[in-house]
């Protein structure tokens, strides 16, 4: 199964109900919320209380993607807020396995997200416990960055660990994910496709969704 999560970044805030409700009527899988505190990444967005009110707006999965230093602190407030899949950053916790096991404690589903320059090794010794990694294919803050192509050599690397060792987690790309990269994208080996730009910045969410459908079974196709 291949997930598409629209990040709502991208939607407009002053209809943000409208536009969740809107994305899932269009097909979605995961709603992405992007949380960013002004540290980690040079940017700020929101808290669990958007989380809160996206619950209230859908009945998909919450994929809560922390782009704050030392999580720890606020993950229990994302769980009861309705995070359903929580991401940290590698590079923002100092005990990752700990973090890894609060959010898996506190009922959601642990992902670990690694940044461009982040070497796959930051992982290794936690794969076995996570549901999810997040490959940045752009540096994260910001939607509407162009894609960074070296993340698709990483994502074919990843595959083969996982398969390797006999797992079942899920691979996630996020940043510029669009119908001219998604095909390679998807070829690569992910699983689930975060777009913020690509798809709330188009005239027919339905539409936008349905040609990334398209293209990345295309790929499987092709594949076989
Ligand atoms: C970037 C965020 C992304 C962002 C992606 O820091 O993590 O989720 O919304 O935006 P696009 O799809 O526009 O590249
Ligand atoms: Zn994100």
């Amino acid at each position: 199964m291949k997930f598409i999560a629209p990040s709502i970044l991208s939607a407009d805030f002053s209809r943000l109900g409208e536009e969740i409700s809107a994305v899932e009527n269009a097909g979605a899988d995961w709603i992405h919320i992007d949380v960013m505190d002004g540290r980690f990444v040079p940017n700020l967005t929101y808290g669990p209380i958007i989380v809160q009110a996206a619950k209230a707006s859908c009945r998909l999965d919450l994929d809560v993607h922390l782009m704050i230093e030392k999580p720890d602190g606020l993950i229990p407030d994302f769980v009861t807020a309705g995070a359903d899949l929580i991401s940290v950053h590698a590079e923002a916790c100092t005990h990752l396995n700990r973090t890894i096991h609060l959010i898996r404690d506190l009922g959601a589903r642990p992902g670990v997200a690694l940044n461009p320059a982040t070497p796959l090794s930051a992982i290794e010794w936690v794969l076995e416990d996570l549901d999810f990694v997040l490959i940045m294919s752009v540096n994260p803050g910001f939607g509407g960055q162009a894609f960074i192509e070296n993340s698709l050599d990483k994502i074919r690397a990843l595959k083969q660990i996982i398969t390797q060792r006999g797992l079942s987690t899920l691979i996630q790309i996020d940043g510029g994910v669009n119908g001219k990269t998604i095909a390679t994208i998807a070829d690569a080996g992910v699983d689930s496709f975060v777009a913020g730009s690509a798809i709330f910045g188009s005239a027919d969410y339905r539409a936008t969704i349905a040609d990334f459908r398209d293209k990345i079974k295309g790929n499987a196709k092709a594949r076989d």
